[in-house]
């Protein structure tokens, strides 16, 4: 049987690390509520010249070359994010240009934080049709440029980042994605969104002023969706799969809230030492944060051949989804 499988994995930040300390002096905020409501100490925040298209093709890079794989022999990247370089071209298409990926079509996933498991799903998608296709999907996220600085309920949240995977068919056994669950409900948008710079409201001097190009979140009602969704879509995932809890090896959800993650483990039933959590460090980078955690537990030797692992997201939309892989 053909299966998609992991050939690399990549991951960059930016440079400048901004700490709760740090953010004590912006608004009226301490690293005491931030640490206990969140689980962040701090995230990293990019300069001049740093971009969603720079950090995506240096994770990819990062991937391409832990596979032995030449940006040529790209045939797809699937890149999701909610703040792309420009509306037009996609950011996709500009991580193509960076890394030289000459014979590689190139398109944006817009399914905030779920965009990396959306991304994936496709990925996947394209190679059970074609399994010699080579495909990069990457979460890649420059929150800052759409964060209100001036809002202590959101920009004590967000982090920039980028994570990506190189995919591939394979027929070993049993490796690879085992099944994918994507999921969206529209009717719930104006709990988690930007009100400005699309049609409806576009850009101007008003709206830059009120900041309407920022993101605006009602936390409590997310937070109650979020543990429901992730939930339901995690069970969905074991269940397709005959599995049961204790069988995920590591299950890396979003990185909203530590106390949503550890909620929806606790309601799975997967013990905390299975549950990767680095949020302490990154802040929620949306689409990012799922390929990041991935790359580093795989890095860091976390992760061993024939291992379950299963992907969990939740964000704007609402969009949820899920992944189970066999290392
Ligand atoms: O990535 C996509 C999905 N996103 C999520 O899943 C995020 C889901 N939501 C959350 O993670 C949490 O709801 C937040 C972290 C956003 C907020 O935590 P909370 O425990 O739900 O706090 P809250 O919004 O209920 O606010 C509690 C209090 C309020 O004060 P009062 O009204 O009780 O006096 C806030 O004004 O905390 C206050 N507060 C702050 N205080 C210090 C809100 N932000 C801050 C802050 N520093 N930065």
């Amino acid at each position: 049987m053909i299966r998609t499988v992991i050939l690399g994995t990549g991951a960059a930040v930016p440079k400048k690390v901004l700490t709760n300390q740090d953010l004590e002096s912006m608004v009226e905020t301490s690293d005491e509520w931030i640490a206990t409501r969140t689980g962040i100490k701090s995230r990293y925040i990019a300069e001049d010249g740093e971009t969603t298209s720079t950090l995506a093709a240096e994770a990819a890079r990062r991937a391409l070359e832990m596979a032995g794989v030449k940006p040529e022999e790209v045939d797809m990247i699937v890149l999701g994010t909610t703040s792309p370089d420009m509306i037009m071209p996609n950011t996709g298409a500009l991580v193509q240009k960076h890394l030289g990926a000459v014979n590689a079509s190139a398109f944006d996933i817009y399914a905030a934080c779920s965009g990396f498991v959306y991304a994936l799903t496709i990925a996947d998608k394209f190679v059970k049709e074609s399994p010699e296709k080579k495909i990069l999907a990457i979460g890649s996220e420059l929150l800052s440029s759409i964060t209100d600085w001036q809002d202590r309920n959101t920009c004590v949240l967000f982090g920039d980042a980028a994570g990506a995977v190189l995919v591939s068919g394979s027929t070993d056994g049993d490796r690879g994605i085992l099944s994918t669950h994507l999921y969206s409900d529209g009717c719930l948008w104006e709990l988690l969104y930007i009100p400005g710079g699309g049609c409806i409201y576009p850009p101007s001097a008003e709206m830059a002023e009120k900041r309407d190009y920022c993101i605006r979140m009602h936390g409590n009602e997310v937070y109650k969706h979020a543990v429901r969704s992730l939930t339901d879509v995690a069970w969905e995932a074991i269940r397709t799969n005959n599995l049961k809890p204790e069988d995920v090896d590591l299950f890396i959800p979003h990185q909203a809230n530590i106390r949503i993650m550890k909620k929806v483990a606790e309601r799975l039933e997967i013990q905390e030492d299975r549950v990767y959590m680095n949020i302490e460090r990154y802040g929620n980078t949306s689409s990012a944060s799922i390929p990041v955690a991935l790359d580093e537990a795989n890095r860091s030797g976390r992760l061993k051949q024939g291992d379950l692992v299963l992907l969990d997201a939740f964000g704007g939309g609402f969009t949820w989804g899920a992944v189970m892989i066999r290392w």
